[in-house]
């Protein structure tokens, strides 16, 4: 909106473009409004005040010395007006500036969340708290095994038809995905060979089985116990006692006579249906009895295969499922709910 035509040539003129000045100058709210206004009027090419000085010589001659004065005294106003302006949003841009620093400290502090244990590790961690004062130490091995240590060497002979109720995931090189924690009871006395040995082995296994009670991946924990002299009297022994700490001292315990390649004898054990107290119920089928491991008397060919000598030690396994341990002792209904990562499941178990 420059104002560079007409008649310039006396000094109500410049009046005139001094009132329009501090009209636009009252108007000037922010950084970009002063800027254009700065550039409007002191602009070095097209300012208002550069066209006035450069038309000077279209003023008669006896008028030019005031006319030069005039368009010096305007310039003069403009450039403080603007000085002030910029003062004035200055404190303007600092006062917004501490504003938006403010920190109310009156609110209430936010609190990190703290993670939680999950009720697959809870169970582990209990269980190798009962153990531990047993002289029990915990030993892991890995989750992609070797046919030998899965198999073999626990007296799976290639095509025993044992095999099919461990069907698992192969790798290409023909290893596979554990289907339980026995070789870990394999690689534990090839490494220590001289008895005694107390082992709690926690971890993932692999199984191509998927419902409301299996997943393809599940826990277990294995126990193994070699010594002199161990009969089948302590591992019942251990087991009632393991089972009445973790459960309640009124579980009641069964064996029942098995079968695994690598244990002779071997039992299952079930314990009374901590959902109904025996009574049957739907989860145990109105059987009043839930299984929850495998065990026996470690078969006298694996110990010999460990470089073990079976004449002179003997000893106990047991292989235990956590995740159904976890759902009786934490009401989840489905083992899948246990791997979906849902931070309400957690929540709900640890109260956090
Ligand atoms: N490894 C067996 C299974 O997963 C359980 C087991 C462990 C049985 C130790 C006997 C001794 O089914």
């Amino acid at each position: 909106m420059t104002q560079n035509g007409g008649s310039i040539s006396d000094s109500g003129d410049l009046e005139t473009r001094l009132a329009e000045f501090r009209r636009q100058a009252g108007e000037v709210s922010d950084r970009p409004g002063w800027e254009r206004l700065r550039l409007e009027w002191l602009g070095r090419k097209k300012g208002v005040v550069r066209q006035l000085l450069s038309r000077v010589g279209e003023v008669p001659a006896e008028k030019r010395r005031d006319y030069g004065r005039l368009v010096n005294e305007l310039k003069q106003t403009v450039e403080a007006r603007l000085e002030d302006l910029d003062g004035e949003l200055a404190t303007q841009e600092r006062a917004a500036e501490r504003l938006a620093a403010t920190v109310d400290v009156t609110l209430p502090g936010r609190l990190p969340r703290l993670g939680s244990t999950h009720p697959v590790n809870l169970v582990v961690r209990e269980i190798a708290e009962i153990f531990s004062p047993l002289g029990y130490s915990v030993a892991e091995g890995p989750e992609v095994e070797d046919d030998f240590h899965n198999f073999e060497a626990l007296n799976f002979p290639v095509d025993h038809p044992a095999r099919d109720e461990q069907d698992t995931f192969f790798l290409a090189d023909g290893r596979l995905l554990r289907t339980h924690t026995s070789p870990v009871q394999i690689r534990t006395m090839l490494e220590r060979r001289e008895p005694p040995i107390r082992v709690l082995c926690p971890g993932r296994v692999y199984r191509n089985d998927n419902d409301l009670r299996h997943s393809p991946v599940f826990h277990q924990v294995e126990a193994l116990a070699v010594d002199r002299g161990i009969t089948l009297g302590d591992l019942k022994g251990t087991l009632e006692t393991f089972i009445k700490r973790l459960f309640s001292p009124d579980t009641g315990v069964r064996f029942r006579p098995s079968y695994f390649p690598f244990t002779e004898p071997s039992a299952e054990v079930d314990i009374t249906c901590p959902f109904c107290d025996g009574e049957g119920c739907k989860v145990c089928s109105g059987t009043g009895w839930m299984e929850i491991l495998g065990s026996g008397m470690v078969n006298p060919r694996v110990l010999a295969g460990c470089g073990i000598d079976p004449k002179v030690y003997s000893g106990f396994a047991f292989g235990l499922g956590v995740d159904r341990v976890a759902m009786i002792r934490y009401g989840i209904p489905n083992i899948r709910l246990l791997f979906e990562s849902d931070e309400r499941l957690l929540r709900q178990v640890t109260g956090r």
